[in-house]
């Protein structure tokens, strides 16, 4: 047997095997209201075989949302996530929240600031959507509030019956723009080298360790390469994951990109035209258009984070997830063979969340997905992220609340 389907211990949990789903944005929760849709969507990962499945951008407060639709860990989103997670516990999974915070990336109608937290102050480029150009360096007592709410969060999601968080640190978000040097101008204690700018991602790890740490996985995702000029390299990620480990994260999972400045990075590939339609304001979407025409033509290869996670693999001892273009079980094989202990499959297990399954009983060895990242554009479906060789999702169940 593939030692891809043998248990590991993370933390204070034992995952069945090494496959994980990685949170991608599953856009069903109208209003931040979870929906039956998006039980179902984890419900079909858990049944589908693999080990854990995470249930995507969890804000730690109402401010940390990206997008009204997006859940908010709060009381109220509670009975729904219950509902998710006994729904994956019955299918033989286990369930994790990503819990995050956006920082100054976010599109928000409404926020409690006209100047978006970020690392640092100054322009805002993502703000001109909303009127919001500008963006605020965090104090001290932001930092410790922010910090807060991601225990807080924490202690939500273990009331909803969920087994681990995994705190977002790559792709732009709040935690990443601290830990990337395009965004990280400080020159005080949070700033400066890579271990600098790791010390409050690090803060925050610890609150929430010692909120839920003895009894939930706490997993980082951080972009292990940022894939543009000024973004973190490699040898950065390697210093942040050193940082992380003797914080004492339970497990990191290794991403790339960010979202503004190289979602390629992200997928291994460029987006489709059709990301640009998804833009509301007008100036903004012909501006989305033109960006795209000078972004770098990328090439999609099976793990192509590969080179650059291997460079964290040597620097750190801590369990590991490799994250990026595995799709055949080959991939998760060589993944494995390069010392990592667990792989997670993002559109693969999209496209066909029973793949788990066929691969470990050697039904199928290659998935069906393209990588043409149609569903990325999809987040915004009536139904809500869908593979494109599937059709869409069934638009009453995401409109209907799961509790
Ligand atoms: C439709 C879609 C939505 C995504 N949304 C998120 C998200 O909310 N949070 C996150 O950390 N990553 C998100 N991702 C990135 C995935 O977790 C993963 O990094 C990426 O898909 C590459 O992995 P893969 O090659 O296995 O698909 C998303 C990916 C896709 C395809």
């Amino acid at each position: 047997m593939s030692a891809a389907f043998t248990p590991i211990r993370i933390g204070p949990l034992t995952l069945k095997n090494r496959i994980i789903k990685p949170a991608t944005n599953e856009g069903m929760a109208p209003g931040g209201v979870p929906s039956k849709m998006l039980v179902e969507y984890h419900r079909r990962v858990a049944a589908g075989g693999a080990a854990l499945t995470t249930v995507a951008y969890c804000a730690v407060s109402p401010d940390g949302r990206t997008f009204p639709d997006q859940v908010c860990l709060d009381e109220t989103s509670l009975p729904h996530l219950k509902v998710l997670t006994d729904s994956v516990h019955a299918a033989g999974a286990l369930a994790c929240a990503q819990i995050t915070h956006g920082g100054c990336f976010n599109f928000l109608p409404q926020l409690s600031t006209r100047w978006p937290l970020s690392a640092s102050g100054g322009f805002n480029p993502v703000g001109l959507m909303t009127w919001r150009p500008f963006k605020q360096a965090m104090t001290e007592v932001h930092m410790d509030m922010i910090a807060g709410q991601f225990a807080e969060a924490a202690l939500l999601a273990e009331k909803a019956g969920f087994d681990a968080v995994e705190i977002h640190m790559g792709h732009g978000y709040l935690l990443s723009q601290f830990i990337s040097p395009m965004y990280n101008k400080r020159r005080d204690q949070y700033g400066g080298d890579a271990a600098g700018r790791a010390r409050f991602p690090a803060m925050v790890l610890r609150r929430v360790l010692d909120a839920v740490g003895e009894r939930l996985a706490v997993l980082c995702k951080i972009s292990v390469i940022e894939g543009v000029k000024k973004g973190a390299t490699a040898e950065d990620s390697v210093e942040v994951a050193k940082v992380l480990e003797a914080e004492g994260a339970h497990l990191l999972v290794l991403s790339g990109g960010m979202n503004v400045e190289s979602p390629w990075q992200i997928f291994g590939s460029q987006l489709p035209a059709s990301v640009a339609d998804t833009v509301e304001n007008p100036v903004m979407r012909w501006g989305a258009r033109l960006t795209r025409l000078f972004e770098p033509k990328v090439k999609f290869r099976p793990l192509y984070l590969r080179e650059h996670s291997i460079q964290v693999r040597q620097a750190v001892k801590m369990p590991l997830t490799y994250l990026g273009g595995s799709k055949q079980l080959a991939d998760i094989e060589q993944a494995i063979s390069d010392g990592f202990d667990c792989v997670a499959m993002g559109r693969a297990l999209l496209q066909d969340p029973n793949l788990v399954n066929k691969y470990e009983q050697g039904s199928a060895t290659e998935s069906g997905c393209t990588s043409c990242n149609e569903c990325v554009p999809s987040i915004y479906a009536p139904g809500g992220t869908y593979c494109v060789l599937n059709g869409p999702n069934d638009v009453k169940l995401r409109n209907t609340p799961a509790a």
